[in-house]
């Protein structure tokens, strides 16, 4: 059975109808498969097999606590990018051991925090970031984990807006400057280094890109054994792809055993760090169709759910697919499903053919990925709630936003009469 799937005229996740989700909690709302998220990983946790090694979910893709107990509870590692996302990794019972810290600008704050729990490395994207982690490192009477971002300088074939192993980008350091990096790392009493990394981008779907960019990270490996240095891993990062519509990524056996035999014979842990093609195609947007406006140019279908809860389309221009949570036998029209924010560029889908009614339900499929982490309180909106669908069981794994939530931390001033 398919996470997301019709039955008895209606779309279910597992066991769990989106009608009754949205009868209970309302929408717009976030609907996950826990069945998704496991298969998923153990897909690479399966592929990697004895090879040692790491799979560490990257938890910008969906951080939600939910989902990240249900990845901890298999013995994954977390891929993250700030102190807010080690927090989660820990209260969701992540092991720090498992734990790689990637990102451009870690302060020194987030440096401490995750040298105190003991991550398993920071991935450190530049030589000035290296030497605020010594400084760190050495105030502290610790040795750093360290494993060098490198930029391979490949093409990813992707969106540019998330590629990001081209020289031009911001990330990572020049493969060609790597060997005196790691010769500075090795003269250092606080830091260690104990792998190398590199990440080319996201919603990669072909072999090819990954594979030059291990090439080149293993000819590096080889230089730095002659410096002597002797790495203990190798990650690829993330970037696989999933099909939002009609894309054919590897499968990820495939891209593991081609990995795998590249590495055969070498001594290398291997580290990955997939987001992405674990979560996107377990989660679901559920929405409302609260208005149907048709014009002289289009048909607009204004729903309950915003730019502000999924950015993809507008930030994008990505596709995924909405469908009716059931389908009526009415009559096809091209339709531009659109929210209720002040933007042109709020919409979630145009021109799609949908038979609508006022009052319907609406799902947006392939949203467990980089949907609710990128929502935001444009427009002062409150943000979805999150329902984790385990078989015939449902788990509100975040409640919506309230308008308390929303002015938090907010406060007015007094007039100007009264200071
Ligand atoms: N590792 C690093 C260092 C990354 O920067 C990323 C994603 C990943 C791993 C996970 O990559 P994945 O397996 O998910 O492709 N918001 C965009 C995607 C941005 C990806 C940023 N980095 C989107 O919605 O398409």
């Amino acid at each position: 059975m398919s996470d997301f799937h019709y039955q008895q005229g209606s779309l279910w996740a597992e066991g769990v109808s989106l009608e009754q989700i949205a009868e209970q909690f309302g929408t717009p709302t976030y609907v996950y498969s826990r069945a998704h998220y496991e298969r998923q990983y153990q897909a690479y946790a399966d592929a990697l097999g004895d090879h040692p090694g790491l799979i560490c979910y990257a938890i910008k893709a969906n951080s939600n606590l939910g989902i990240l107990s249900v990845l901890a509870q298999l013995g994954a590692g977390f891929d993250i990018v700030s102190a807010g996302e080690l927090e989660r990794v820990l209260m969701a019972g992540g092991d720090p051991a498992k734990v790689v810290f990637s990102g451009v600008g870690k302060t020194a704050d987030e440096m401490r925090r995750a040298l105190s729990v003991g991550v398993h490395c920071f991935n450190v994207e530049s030589e000035s970031e290296l030497d605020r982690l010594e400084a760190v490192a050495a105030e502290m009477g610790v040795t750093a984990p360290v494993s060098l971002r490198v930029n391979p300088d490949v093409d990813a074939n992707t969106h540019p807006y998330i590629s990001t192993g081209l020289k031009e980008n911001k990330f990572g350091i020049a493969i060609e400057r790597a060997r005196a990096v790691y010769a500075r790392i090795a003269d250092s009493q606080s830091l260690n280094a104990v792998g190398v990394d590199c990440h080319i981008g996201s919603q990669l779907t072909e072999l090819a890109p990954f594979l030059d960019a291990l090439d080149r990270l293993l000819v590096l490996i080889d230089e730095l054994a002659e410096d002597g240095t002797k790495l203990k891993h190798l990650d690829l990062g993330g970037g696989l792809g999933v099909r939002y519509r009609g894309e054919e990524p590897p499968q990820v056996s495939d891209y593991l055993g081609a990995v795998k035999e590249r590495l055969a014979g070498r001594d290398l842990e291997l580290v990955l760090e997939p987001g992405r093609s674990i979560a996107a195609n377990g989660g679901a947007l559920l929405t409302k169709v609260e208005f149907l406006k048709r014009t002289e140019e289009h048909n607009f279908a204004i729903v309950d759910a915003a730019m502000n809860d999924n950015l993809r389309p507008a930030l994008y221009q990505a596709w995924q697919d909405i469908v009716a949570v059931t389908p009526s036998n009415g009559d096809t029209e091209s339709w531009d499903i659109v929210g209720p924010v002040c933007e042109t560029g709020d919409f979630l889908g145009k021109h799609r053919p949908l038979a609508l009614e006022e009052g319907q339900l609406l799902a947006m499929l392939s949203a467990g990925a980089y949907g609710f982490t990128m929502s935001s309180n444009y427009n002062s909106r409150t943000r979805a709630a999150e329902v984790l669908v385990d078989g015939d069981k449902t788990y509100l794994v975040r409640a919506r936003e309230t308008l308390a939530d929303l002015v938090r931390g907010e406060s007015t001033v007094p007039a100007k009469d009264d200071q």
